[in-house]
């Protein structure tokens, strides 16, 4: 069964394909209009999942509802702030529309963060898994 590592690197290899193909559309064609969106599918969806999904591997003790609720606020929140930054980018969607929500879509992220670095300084000296 896939676990929360598992699960990390999964949504970091499936935003490394979208984000790396976006590159290469805007490498083919000169059109750079979808840039930031390329750079944090990249940079949030592709590494950062990557970097997580390691330390929950390295780290077993998080494992708990912390790491399920960060996998949770990471991939939904990334999920929708690409989308929302394709679509707005992309002319259909007016930035007063967008805006918002890719507000709480990174809210969503930070506070995924917030839990790691929490679960990290709590449990990360423990010898056993917790969960
Ligand atoms: C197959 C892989 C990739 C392709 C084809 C690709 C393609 C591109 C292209 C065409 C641009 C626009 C360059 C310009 O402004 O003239 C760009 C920008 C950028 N890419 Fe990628 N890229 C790839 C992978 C990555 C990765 C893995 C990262 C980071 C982890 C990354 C980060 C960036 C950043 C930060 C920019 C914006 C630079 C700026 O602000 O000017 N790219 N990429
Ligand atoms: C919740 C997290 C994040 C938020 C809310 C955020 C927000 C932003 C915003 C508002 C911009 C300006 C976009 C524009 O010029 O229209 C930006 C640009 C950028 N961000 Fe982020 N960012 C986040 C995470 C990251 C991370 C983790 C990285 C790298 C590891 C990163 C790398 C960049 C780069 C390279 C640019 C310049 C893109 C360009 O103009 O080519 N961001 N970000």
């Amino acid at each position: 069964m896939f676990k929360v590592d598992k699960l990390f690197i999964l949504f970091g290899i499936l935003a490394a394909l979208g984000g790396m193909g976006l590159g290469e559309h805007m490498g083919a064609s000169g059109d750079l209009t979808q840039r930031v969106t390329h750079v944090h599918a990249l940079a949030l969806g592709w590494i950062g999942a990557f970097l997580f999904g390691l330390c929950y591997r390295a780290w077993p003790m998080l494992a708990g509802w912390m790491a399920w609720a960060h996998l949770a606020l990471h991939g939904v929140g990334v999920t929708v702030m690409l989308s929302m930054l394709f679509l707005m980018f992309g002319g259909g969607l007016p930035p007063q529309t967008a805006g918002p929500v890719l507000g709480v879509s990174a809210l969503a992220i930070m506070l995924g963060v917030v839990l790691f670095a929490i679960n990290f300084l709590m449990r990360a000296g423990r010898e056993t898994a917790a969960a």
